[in-house]
């Protein structure tokens, strides 16, 4: 149905948290949901209850063209998710490379993904420009960056809403209207946090699509390896988290109809089915 991208041009601002949140927040809110892990720390299946010593998955090993159907995984937490595996320096730069070289081995299998309907897809990616990002981002319904309410993020937001942190300016142009923010770490006590936020809203606008508190329930279900939804779900962070689902969901795109062939474009006719 729909890909929800996760990206940010900084580390450490939640987004792997925040996946997994989400996953099941979307889950309870009736979708099937497939969770992509695009980052070589590898830390999503934590996130969604596997054991540590699981270290199975997809991207680690795209240079093998190992099948998507058999490294999809059914998680104690709910939702189903590609890991993406256990790899050293030399396994992420071997991947990176195979998947520079050939985009289709991740393009192909997120398409086939999508072609269910009832299949709502989001993906972790590392910090930054990545290999994964450039593949995604042109087939997400949304782009979904975590920001935090602090001087750093907000010193970012041109590289954002440039689209520069993709890495590449076409790319940044042609996901523009498909941008949206979540402002993760809104720490209600502090001024700072609470000045940045507002700053940032009037900013942004209705590309703002969800504020997360500071909560140490987010810390306290990784370590209990449960998303923080299952967790602690009248937490303030878990609240937050079911209404930016909510807000997701009211905001992506409704499915394209399918077109039927008669009035296919007259353009690229070699592409008509
Ligand atoms: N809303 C929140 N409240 C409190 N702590 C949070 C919140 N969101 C995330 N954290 C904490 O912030 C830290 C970083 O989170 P996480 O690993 O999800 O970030 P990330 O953006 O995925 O990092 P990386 O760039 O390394 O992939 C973790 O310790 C996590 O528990
Ligand atoms: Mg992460």
């Amino acid at each position: 149905m729909a890909l929800i991208c996760v990206a940010s041009p900084k580390g450490g601002v939640g987004k792997t948290s925040l996946v997994a949140a989400l996953s099941d927040a979307l889950r309870r809110a009736g979708r099937r949901v497939i969770a992509i892990d695009c980052d070589p720390q590898n830390a999503l299946r934590l996130h969604l209850g596997l054991p540590l010593s699981d270290t199975a998955g997809f991207l680690a090993r795209i240079a093998e063209r190992p099948d998507w159907r058999t490294a999809l995984r059914a998680t104690p937490a709910g939702p189903e998710l590609l890991p993406h595996g256990e790899t050293d320096l030399r396994g992420a730069l071997a991947a990176a490379g195979a998947l520079a070289a050939d985009p289709e081995l991740l393009a192909a299998p997120l398409r086939a993904m999508l072609a269910d309907p009832g299949v709502l897809v989001i993906a972790d990616t590392p910090p930054g420009a990545s290999g994964a990002l450039q593949v995604l981002a042109p087939q997400a319904a949304m782009l979904l960056v975590v920001l935090l309410a602090d001087a750093a993020s907000t010193a970012l937001l041109p590289d954002v809403e440039s689209g520069r942190f993709l890495g590449g300016g076409t790319l940044g142009s042609l996901m523009g209207p498909r941008l949206r923010i979540v402002l993760n770490q809104v720490d209600r006590n502090s001024r700072l946090s609470l000045a940045a936020a507002e700053g940032l809203a009037g900013h942004l606008g209705p590309r703002l699509v969800g504020a997360v508190a500071r909560d140490e329930a987010m810390a306290e279900a990784l370590a209990c390896q449960r998303p923080v939804g299952l967790h602690a779900p009248s937490s303030a962070v878990a609240r937050d988290v079911a209404d930016l689902a909510a807000a997701i969901l009211r905001d992506l795109p409704p499915p394209a109809p399918p077109v039927p062939s008669p009035v296919a474009s007259p353009l690229f006719p070699w592409m008509r089915t």
